[in-house]
Formats: C-alpha cells, structure tokens, sequence
C-alpha cells in the first residue's frame, strides 16, 4: 500500500496539537465536576450514511473515550444527559433499542475492570418508574457494585427532566410540611439542593453541549445557577478530544465569580 505521507504529517501534527493541549490544561486546576448534553447521533449516523439507530452505538463508545479522557485530565465527576422524560415520545423501535443499549451497558459496567481499576462511582439519576424492569435491574447491578468508591464518579440521566426533579422535591417538602416534619424557614437553598436527585453531587462547573445546539434542554435547570456553558459545533459521536481539551481551556481562562 502506498504511504500516504501528508496524511501522516497531518496525523503527527494532530498527535502534537493533542499533547500540546494536554499539558495547557493540566497546569491549571480543572473543572471538577463536568457534565454534558450528548446530542446528535442520528445526524452523525446519517451524516456518513448509517441507520441512525447506529448513532446511539456510536455514541456509547464516545462515552467510554470520554470518560478516559476525565480520567486522564483529572476532572473527578463526569455527568451525562442520555435519555430525557421527552425522549421517551420517540419510536417505539428507536427507545426499546436505547433501553437495550442501558441494559446491556450497566451490567457491562458493572464487570468492567477499568471501572474497579479507577474506583469510579457510577450512579443513574431519573424516574426509574419510567424505565423498563430489565434496565432498572441493570442499574441497580452497577450501582451496588459500585457503590464503596469515591475517587470518581460518573453519572447517568436517565428519564431525567429537570422540572420533574424539582417538582419532585417540592412534593416531597410539601409532605413534609404537611406532617410537621419541617416548617418553612427551614428550606433554604442548601436544604433544597438536598432534595434533589443529585442531593450528594457538587453542581456542575462547566455544562457542555455537542451538535451546535446552544439550549439546555430540562437539563440540571437547579445545578446551573454558576455553571460554566460550552456549546460545541460537532455531533457526539464525532466530538474529539481536542474538543473536549478546548472546553476545559475555555472554562480555566474564565473568571467565575457566583455573582458577586
Ligand atoms: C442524543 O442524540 C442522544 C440520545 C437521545 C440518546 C443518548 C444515548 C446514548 C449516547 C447512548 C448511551 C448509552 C449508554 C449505554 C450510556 P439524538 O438521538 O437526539 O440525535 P439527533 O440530535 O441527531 O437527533
């Protein structure tokens, strides 16, 4: 075969540009908490000629390449949006093809040695009432292998809304009212926070959307008060580290100041 020399100049120049951008953002302090809209993999699958069902396959191995790529730079909670309440008013083929997916890749995750290696936390915030009963038992498996490690953690949304999770919580507070339980100067926002889904998980520092689309979705609409946002022009399955690299670089140049 016949060597493709400029190919290979653009390759080596790529690998440099990569390392370049790894030690700029490994000499300052990372975002410690990460989470990510992952849109567009039916228009990835599309784009080059697949079914877009193939899309979510391919998104799920950008997922683990993520999730490498936190492990290297030090970014300590990873939280992805997979499947939102609305996503489930898709195709009938389409969810049952996702929910496949959950099912099979929560008890993988739960065997994997990269995950007990890292001791990486993994945990599914969402209306598991919503969700079918093989992939809440999925979930459960990984959740309770686990469950003992604290050095990472990756979180999943799944039939997750981010109204839903407040209303959740109101209800809650409301029946606890209701009781006598608690009485209305004790909800502040920190007692609130801790009704949430995400009650033991620090807010994200930086929100961070592939496929150009600059929203949120019902994404962590509590969590996003001081959040960081990073809107990027590719589609999941294509977002390449250095995409990834350049939101943290765009997150470490910024001044967060929490409103003061
Ligand atoms: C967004 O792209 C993606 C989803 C709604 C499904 C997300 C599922 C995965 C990434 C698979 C993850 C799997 C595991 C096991 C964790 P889209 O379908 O909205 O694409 P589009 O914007 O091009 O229509």
């Amino acid at each position: 075969m016949p060597v493709d020399i400029s190919k290979m100049l653009s390759d080596a120049a790529y690998q440099a540009y990569e390392r370049n951008l790894v030690q700029q953002v490994k000499s300052r302090p990372v975002p410690e908490h990460v989470a990510i809209i992952m849109d567009g993999n039916r228009r990835f699958a599309e784009s080059i000629g697949l079914r877009p069902l193939t899309g979510h396959e391919k998104g799920r191995e950008k997922l683990e390449e993520v999730l490498e790529w936190c492990l290297e730079a030090g970014v300590k909670i990873l939280t992805v949006y997979a499947f939102s309440t609305e996503n489930f008013s898709r195709d009938t083929e389409e969810v049952g093809h996702i929910m496949r997916l959950f099912a099979e890749n929560f008890r993988r995750a739960g065997d994997e040695g990269r995950v007990h290696k890292n001791q990486i936390r993994i945990t599914v915030l969402g209306r598991r009432d919503m969700l079918p009963r093989e992939v809440v038992e999925a979930i459960e498996y990984c959740e309770a292998r686990t469950k003992g490690y604290d050095k990472y953690r990756l979180n999943l949304a799944i039939a997750y809304g981010g109204r839903e999770e407040i209303l959740d919580a109101i209800r809650g507070l409301v029946r606890d009212a209701r009781s006598g339980k608690i009485a209305p100067e004790d909800v502040d926002e920190k007692f609130f926070s801790r009704r949430l889904w995400t009650a033991d998980i620090p807010d994200p520092d930086l929100i961070l959307r592939t496929s150009g689309e600059e929203r949120i979705s019902n994404f962590f609409l509590w969590q996003l008060a001081y959040s960081e946002l990073y809107f990027v022009d590719v589609y999941w399955p294509g977002f390449r580290k250095i995409d990834f690299l350049r939101a943290i670089r765009s997150y470490q140049m910024r001044h967060r100041r929490f409103g003061k």
